[in-house]
């Protein structure tokens, strides 16, 4: 009986290989029901808020970091619940080497004990974990720990998890705009032949699809240099909440919201 159970746990994913199904909320909250044509493929978030919400409480800006791990997890795990297959999580941006040493330290830091603590969870889920960013500057440890995740879930295919760590929305532009150009020096390529196709697999990451639903948390209204290409018909929804403060249930709601917009394209 007891082993039964356990099998019930799992579900057959991409490939046929065998996932553990997502955790339900503790509060026994479930997803809105809505179409499946209604709910986005590609959600992009922007963790934003935690040093806020630590100096409501007192605490350290480290204190906030630490308690957006949560947050984030709970966000994979209802993004799995209602079906969401990418989900983009802006985790250290180009320009928060702005920061002092100390919290660039800590977030480098912080950043491999989470894919360390965390890839085997997303492993047993059937996420396929994969590091967008530029290799300048980001320190050796968290590559190499972003290597590793990639290499564990790489078979995965029940949703992707684009860790997006030293990232830059116009720096990935101007890597892919070089990219390009030496090709086109080594006359590997014609001018006549750069499209907005050819761009777009010069990109960190080639198999990212556009941005369905664009969330930013903390009540900021920016996209802060976040996959900029890709969201050029992104829905955008903002929400006032901390990141640390944020579950699967803001995924939902914002989803909901999502899911009454007219998306146009272009079209009349
Ligand atoms: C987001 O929270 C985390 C990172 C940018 C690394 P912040 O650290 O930006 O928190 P606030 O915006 O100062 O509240
Ligand atoms: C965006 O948050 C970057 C990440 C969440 C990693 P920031 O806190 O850096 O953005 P701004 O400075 O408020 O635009
Ligand atoms: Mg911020």
């Amino acid at each position: 009986m007891a082993f039964r159970a356990r099998i019930a746990k799992f579900a057959i994913g991409g490939a046929g290989m065998k996932h553990r199904k997502p955790e339900p909320h503790w509060s026994g909250a479930k997803p809105p029901a809505l179409d499946k044509s209604l709910i986005p493929n590609h959600v992009a978030v922007v963790m934003d808020g935690n040093g806020r919400w630590a100096k409501q409480r007192g605490l350290p800006r480290t204190a906030g970091h630490e308690a957006g791990e949560a947050a984030l997890f709970d966000v994979v795990q209802g993004a799995l619940q209602i079906g969401v297959k990418e989900l983009s999580a802006y985790a250290f941006s180009t320009e928060n080497w702005k920061r002092s040493p100390e919290e660039v330290k800590f977030l480098m830091g912080f950043n491999v004990d989470v894919l360390r603590r965390r890839r085997d969870e997303m492993n047993d889920l059937g996420v396929k974990i994969k590091w967008v960013g530029r290799p300048n500057r980001l320190w050796k440890s968290v590559i190499s720990e972003l290597e590793q995740a990639e290499k564990l879930t790489k078979r995965n295919s029940v949703m992707t998890l684009n860790m997006c760590i030293n990232y830059g929305g116009r720096s990935e532009i101007v890597d892919a705009v070089s990219d390009i150009a030496e090709l086109v020096a080594k006359k590997k390529l014609k001018p006549s032949a750069i499209s907005e196709k050819l761009i777009s697999k010069h990109m960190y990451s080639p198999k990212m699809s556009d941005v369905d639903l664009f969330l930013r948390t903390s009540g900021e209204e920016r996209t802060s240099n976040f996959l900029p290409w890709q969201s050029v018909y992104a829905e955008l929804v903002f929400m006032d909440v901390l990141w640390p403060d944020v579950t699967r249930q803001t995924l939902w709601d914002a989803i909901e919201i999502y899911a009454k917009r007219n998306r146009r394209f272009g079209n009349a």
